[in-house]
């Protein structure tokens, strides 16, 4: 699927620490330390393995919701539903027959909906995905992070960026090219929307899923 950036990047084995582990959050409660990690051992890789495969689900339905969306009808009958409002919220039911995936999410560095805020540890992986670009890069494939919870299993994180296509650009692009029921529409429900400007290929944000803790060997 064009859409998604998805080439892997290979690092070498082990965990790599990206930055101080994070004390507080952006609203300055305390939260547990999230480090990025490269999955080495068999426990990491099947929790990416298990992301992927999940966020590869979500997108795809994502990509397909978009293109019925602009078919046809007018899109601004989609903002209601976009995207994917009406995936269920049960933990372990979200994706049917993935009972480890326990919570999915659209965030970016550049927000519509103040519902899709990145938090401490979502902002952690954008930033690290906006430094491989800024710094000339590709963005990695995949991001995997583990927070550590007091007293509690692991809580893991899988992301993966994706990118703007011509079709995200009628609710994405240039206000100018919108409607004026979409411009107002978009106005309405999201006055302070960062989210517009964007031109194709260009990098949107994330889809994150939260994988819960395996087993143990
Ligand atoms: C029909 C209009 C429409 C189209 C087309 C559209 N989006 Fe969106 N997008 C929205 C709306 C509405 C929201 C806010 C959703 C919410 O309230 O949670 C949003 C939010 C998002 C978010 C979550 C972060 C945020 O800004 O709140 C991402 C990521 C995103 N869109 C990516 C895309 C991508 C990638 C495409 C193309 C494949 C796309 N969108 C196409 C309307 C659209």
């Amino acid at each position: 699927m064009k859409s998604i950036v998805s080439r892997p990047v290979l690092h070498t084995a082990g965990i790599l620490l990206l930055g101080a582990a994070l004390a507080l959050s952006a609203r300055g409660q305390e939260i547990a330390p999230a480090v990025i990690v490269t999955p080495a051992t068999p426990q990491q890789l099947e929790v990416q393995r298990i992301g992927e495969t999940a966020i590869d689900r979500v997108a795809v339905s994502m990509v397909n919701e978009v293109r019925s969306a602009l078919r046809g009808g007018d899109p601004t009958d989609a903002l209601d539903f976009c995207h994917l409002k009406a995936l269920p919220t049960t933990p372990g039911a979200i994706i049917s027959g993935m009972p480890r995936i326990i919570a999915v999410k659209f965030t970016s560095l550049r927000i519509r909906s103040k519902e899709n805020l990145p938090d401490a540890a979502d902002k952690l992986a954008l930033d690290h995905i906006d430094q491989a670009l800024k710094s000339g890069g590709d963005a990695p494939g995949v991001v995997v992070q583990r927070i550590d919870l007091p007293d509690s299993q692991p809580e893991w994180r899988v992301y993966k960026p994706i990118a703007v296509t011509t079709s995200c650009l009628t609710c994405h692009g240039d206000p100018d090219d919108q409607s004026p029921r979409l411009r107002n529409k978009l106005k309405a429900m999201y006055p302070d929307d960062l989210s517009t400007g964007y031109k194709a290929h260009e990098w949107r944000g994330v889809i994150r899923v939260t994988v819960a803790d395996g087993p143990k060997p």
